[in-house]
C-alpha cells in the first residue's frame, strides 16, 4: 500500500516511516521545510511539500494513496508547556489541522484515516481498568484531542474508515523523556501526581507498528501502549537509568496549581487497556513492558 503521513519527520512518524518500510509500503511524506523533504528522501520516503493547512498540496501529495495517518503535533518540551500559549500550535493543529487533513484525503478519493490521539483523555479511573467505553473527562487541554477525534470520524459518513489510535506517553529516546532524563540525572524531581496511580505508556517504536496495523482495524478508536504503570515505578525506573540510587523523585503537590489543566491531564490515573486493539489487528506492542532498557539510547555510551 502507499501511505500518506503528516508529521512525517516527528517521532511518531519517524517510528512510522520504519516500521511502513519495513511491512513492504511506500510512504509519501508531509515536509514543512525543503531541508525536511531531503531529509524524508534520504529515508526513501517521497516528499511532499506543504503543511496541514494546505490542502491543496495535500489533496495533490494523496493522489493514488491507499491510506492517510495524520501525526502532526506540535508538543512544548519540560517547562514550556507551562509558559502562557503553549498550547496554541497544538490547538490548532488538532481543532482546523485534522479538519484540513480529513477534506483534502476526502477530495483525493482515501478511504482509510489514521489519526494520532490520546489516551490522557480518559477520566481519572483510579485502579479500575480504562477501555474504549470508559468516559472521556473534557477540560479546555482535553477537548482539541476529542474534536480532532470527530473531525476525522466525519470520513464514515461517506463510506471510508477513520481510525483513531489513543496512545500513552510516548516514552523512550524522545524529546520530552530526554527532557526528564536529564533532570533525574541532575538530581531533581521528575514525577508529577499520585505515586500510586497508573500511567499509559509506550515505546517509540510501537508507535510505528501500531500504524502498521491500523491499516487493517475496523473504524473506531483504540487505546495502543504497553502494560500500564504505576507512577513511582515510571519515574524510579527513569531515575535509575539515569544513575540516580536514592528516592524522593516527586515534585510537590502545589506545583500542580501552576499548570492547571496542562498540568491536570498528566496525572490521571488511566490503567488503560489496549486489548481491543490487539483482538481487532492482531497488534502485540514489541515493548510490552516499562523496563530500564527503553532508556539506553539516553545513557551516555
Ligand atoms: N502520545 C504522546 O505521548 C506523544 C504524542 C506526540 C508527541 N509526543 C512527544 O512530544 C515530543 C515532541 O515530539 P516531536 O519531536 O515529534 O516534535 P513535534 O514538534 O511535536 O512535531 C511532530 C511532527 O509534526 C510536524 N508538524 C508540526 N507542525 C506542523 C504543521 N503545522 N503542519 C505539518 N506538520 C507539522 C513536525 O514537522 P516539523 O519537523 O516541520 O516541525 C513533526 O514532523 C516528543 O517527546 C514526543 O515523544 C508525545
Amino acid at each position: 500500500m502507499k501511505i500518506f503521513l503528516t508529521g512525517a519527520s516527528g517521532v511518531m512518524g519517524r517510528s512510522s516511516i520504519d516500521a511502513l518500510h519495513r511491512a513492504g509500503h511506500d510512504v509519501v511524506g508531509l515536509a514543512r521545510t525543503p531541508d525536511s523533504a531531503s531529509r524524508l528522501a534520504a529515508l526513501g520516503v517521497e516528499p511532499c511539500l506543504g503543511d496541514v493547512y494546505d490542502r491543496a498540496a495535500m489533496t495533490a501529495g494523496m493522489q493514488g494513496c491507499d491510506a492517510v495517518a495524520n501525526l502532526a503535533t506540535k508538543v512544548p518540551i519540560g517547562a514550556q508547556a507551562l509558559r502562557p500559549g503553549s498550547l496554541k500550535a497544538i490547538d490548532r493543529i488538532r481543532l482546523h489541522g485534522s479538519k484540513v487533513v480529513t477534506e483534502a484525503a476526502r477530495r483525493a478519493g482515501v478511504g482509510r484515516l489514521v489519526q494520532q490521539s490520546l489516551s490522557f483523555i480518559y477520566a481519572d479511573h483510579g485502579d479500575e481498568w480504562v477501555d474504549e467505553r470508559c468516559p472521556v473527562d473534557v477540560t479546555r487541554a482535553t477537548e482539541p484531542v476529542v474534536v480532532a477525534e470527530d473531525n476525522v470520524r466525519a470520513l464514515a459518513d461517506e463510506g471510508g474508515v477513520p481510525v483513531s489510535l489513543r496512545f500513552g506517553l510516548i516514552t523512550g529516546d524522545d524529546p520530552n523523556t530526554a527532557w526528564l532524563f536529564r533532570r533525574a540525572a541532575a538530581g531533581r524531581s521528575i514525577g508529577l501526581g499520585e505515586a500510586e496511580s497508573w500511567m499509559h505508556v509506550i515505546h517509540p517504536d510501537d508507535v510505528g507498528t501500531a500504524v502498521v496495523h491500523a491499516l487493517t482495524a475496523p473504524a473506531g478508536v483504540y487505546n495502543v501502549g504497553a502494560e500500564p504503570v504505576l507512577r513511582r515505578s515510571y519515574v524510579d525506573t527513569i531515575a535509575a537509568a539515569a544513575g540516580r540510587t536514592k528516592g524522593g523523585h516527586f515534585l510537590p503537590p502545589w506545583i500542580l496549581r501552576l499548570g492547571a489543566e496542562k498540568l491536570e491531564i498528566l496525572v490521571r490515573s488511566q490503567r488503560v487497556s489496549s486489548q481491543l486493539f490487539s483482538d481487532r489487528t492482531g497488534w502485540h506492542p514489541i515493548r510490552p513492558t516499562l523496563s530500564p532498557d527503553w532508556f539506553d539510547d539516553l545513557v551516555p555510551a
